[in-house]
């Protein structure tokens, strides 16, 4: 298990009361737009605690998944209490899920881009579960060879400060993610702005 998989472990209990109100309306946002698809499948990985389960419409079937046995808990512990029959949740390893290929109509990942080793591994994976015509959203920070060299240099001062305290990067290129074959990019938008700065992209790529 990697130092930010550990990360989650230690953090999966204090996490929501910080996270959650960061991102709770990028949840709704991304949530809402996955909705108006009428999905009959979806995947979520890196599902933390559970804090989108509110968001998805109750007659899609939602599967999530995480690395962090403690995540996928307290998450299970939400759909108990709420009795979301519609959802399935699993602990699994990392960029190895037990899914067959062309399983799920979409697959959403929050702020999870951002936190792992390999990230284009990480979304090569997703891909391959995703059904042909297909949709993967992609939640995350992203910088862009066109972004401002302000935001660009407040990015290099913070990154070594949230991947110690958070664990995930501020450096990651959308470019990057862009490359990856079988994808192609056809709606962006902020889901999270602080302070009226865009701060999280919400990336969708159609699966080829
Ligand atoms: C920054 S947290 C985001 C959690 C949740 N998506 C949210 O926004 O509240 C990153 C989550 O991704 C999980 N994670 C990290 N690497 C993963 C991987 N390769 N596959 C699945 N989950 C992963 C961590 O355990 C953690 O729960």
């Amino acid at each position: 298990m990697s130092s930010n998989h550990l990360m989650y472990e230690k953090l999966s209990k204090l996490y929501e009361g910080v996270w959650y109100p960061m991102f709770q309306k990028s949840f709704k946002k991304v949530c809402g737009h996955i909705n108006a698809n009428n999905p009959k499948s979806v995947l979520e990985v890196g599902i933390g605690p559970g804090s989108t389960l509110k968001f998805y419409d109750p007659t899609i079937k939602l599967t999530g998944v995480d690395v962090s046995k403690q995540m996928i808990e307290i998450a299970q512990k939400k759909v108990e209490k709420k009795n979301l029959k519609n959802v399935t949740l699993l602990a699994t390893e990392p960029d190895n899920y037990p899914f067959e290929k062309n399983s799920f109509d979409i697959a959403v990942t929050f702020s999870v881009v951002t936190v792992v080793p390999e990230p284009i591994k990480f979304v090569k994976s997703i891909v391959s579960m995703i059904k042909p015509g297909g949709f993967l959203y992609i939640v995350g920070h992203f910088q862009k060879s066109d972004t401002h060299e302000l935001l660009k240099t407040i990015d290099e001062l913070f990154d070594p400060v949230t991947k110690k305290l958070m664990g995930f990067t501020l450096k990651l290129k959308e470019e990057d993610l862009r490359e990856i074959k079988n994808i192609e990019l056809v709606d962006k938008f902020t889901a999270t702005d602080m302070l009226n700065f865009p701060f999280n992209t919400c990336l969708v790529f159609k699966v080829k």
